[in-house]
């Protein structure tokens, strides 16, 4: 049979990664996919660059279009990134007949319902595992592996690149800058790393694996978005005495009323695994049902990493390509008719337990009126540490709660910032044990 060929749009890091791969395991991969598998036609801004993989006998363009039409590409693999012209791209892929395979979250967080949609009527598929969690193949593992379960919870490290920066400020004091720049370097963040650091890619991310799981559209705008760049060396210190790691997660969780979408910097028991993935692994604990509890952890970013996913999802569409389009995994794991409306809960109705740190004054009943502000709000106490500062006059309280609605700790939250005795703000950090790891 003859080879499937590939058009690749970008040679930057992924892009790169996937050539390499593709080429130093091509035997391997066409006794996996029964047939060879060759990127015949690839584009980058400038073709000129030096590139790390080897381009010889693939025809070169900086005129992304061309890829996308060309009549011998069965197989379109997105590497550019950016939600514009990628979008345009991959419809016009799609409108041309061409399947799709893309590592671009951003993508399909904000227009996977559209894309989905095109890819349906056309009768092509459009595979993104490489859009989660870098080389950990969570995509398949949700939409095939657990398919018999009715998923309960699911909670990720999703970003290589803020796991990465929080891991090197906790064990090597580095600075925040200098090691975003490593990051960088390294290939691991987005073109804009504020999308690391601000959370957006961690909700990209969040936002797909929760439609897989529940069966819901994708509803990027619904999701909470908190990222790392207000993490203090204090709290870092704190949770670390108190038995907690902090980690950037995302969690999406079905509750009576509505499913939890959010990500935000979270304090974990210690004890937990996914409180000890550090560097730019990622982890993502999936509870289901019937399995109960699983955990999948790898290279969440990087060239390498990621192109194994990228490459697994290019042969898992030659595998199919002469399959009955009825037939097919459905793009998000339940048939397009079937996504259901369950509503995506405000943060204001969220229920988990937090972290508070209060600068106060150290003087008689400053920590009485703090505790029955949190009472007030039906808000009880799990553990409390002070600390004296001595000579000035001041405390540092740290209070662990039990879990409670976010909107009562908002309220509690203004009332005790509006004690004389308090002085600035009142650092929260959301709490969560994930009993079940
Ligand atoms: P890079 O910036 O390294 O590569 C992007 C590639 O696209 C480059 O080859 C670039 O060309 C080309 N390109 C960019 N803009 C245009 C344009 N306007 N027209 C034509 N070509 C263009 O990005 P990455 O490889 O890191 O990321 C690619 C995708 O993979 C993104 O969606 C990213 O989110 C995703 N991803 C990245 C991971 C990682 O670890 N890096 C992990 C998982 C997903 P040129 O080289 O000439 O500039
Ligand atoms: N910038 C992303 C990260 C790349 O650091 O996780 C992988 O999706």
């Amino acid at each position: 049979m003859k080879p499937v060929k590939v058009g690749l749009l970008g040679l930057g890091t992924v892009g790169g990664g996937t050539v390499n791969v593709l080429q130093r395991n091509a035997e391997e991969i066409s006794r996996r996919a029964g047939r060879g598998i060759v990127i015949s036609h690839a584009s980058a801004r400038d073709i000129n660059k030096p590139r790390i993989c080897k381009t010889d006998g693939i025809k070169l363009t900086e005129n992304p279009i061309g890829v996308v039409t060309d009549p011998e590409v069965s197989i379109v693999v997105e590497l550019i990134g950016g939600v514009t012209l990628a979008r345009e791209l991959v419809l016009k892929a799609i409108a041309n007949g061409k399947h799709v395979v893309t590592a671009n979250k951003a993508l399909i967080a904000k227009h996977g319902n559209e894309i989905f949609s095109a890819a349906q009527k056309k009768g092509v598929m459009v595979a993104f595992e490489a859009a989660v969690a870098g080389g950990i193949p969570i995509i398949k593992a949700i939409r095939e592996g657990l398919t018999g379960n009715n998923i309960e919870w699911l909670a990720g490290i999703i970003n290589g690149t803020g796991n990465f920066i929080l891991t090197e400020m906790r064990d090597k004091q580095r600075d925040f800058n200098s090691v975003l720049a490593e990051a960088q370097r390294l290939g691991y963040a987005e073109a804009d790393p504020t999308f690391d650091v601000e959370g957006i890619d961690a909700a990209h991310k969040l936002t797909i694996l929760a439609s897989i799981a529940f069966g819901i559209p994708l509803q990027f705008e619904k999701a909470y978005t908190e990222g790392i760049s207000k993490i203090t060396r204090e709290d870092v210190d704190y949770a670390t005495e108190l038995g907690f790691s902090i980690k950037h997660l995302g969690v999406s969780r079905r509750t009576k009323n509505g499913i939890e979408l959010r990500v935000h910097p979270t304090l974990i028991p210690k004890r937990c695994l996914i409180a000890n993935v550090d560097g730019v692994m990622n982890a993502v604990l999936v509870e289901g049902d019937a399995v109960g509890s699983t955990l999948y952890y790898g290279a969440g970013a990087g060239a390498e990493p990621t192109a194994s996913a990228v490459v697994a999802d290019i042969v898992d569409v030659v595998r199919v390509l002469t399959t009955d389009p009825e037939n097919r995994v459905p793009h998000l794991a339940f048939q397009p008719e079937s996504l259901s409306d369950t509503p995506i809960l405000a943060i204001d109705e969220v229920e988990t337990a937090y972290y508070l740190r209060i600068a106060a004054s150290d003087e008689t009943g400053v920590l009485a009126n703090i505790t029955s502000i949190l009472a007030e709000n039906n808000i009880s106490i799990d553990s409390m540490l002070q600390k004296e500062h001595g000579s000035d006059n001041k405390s540092t309280i740290i209070i662990i709660t039990h879990t409670t609605i976010e909107k009562n700790m908002n309220t509690a939250l203004q009332k005790i910032h509006a004690l004389d005795v308090v002085d600035g703000d009142v650092t929260r950090i959301r709490l969560e044990h994930l009993d079940a790891d």
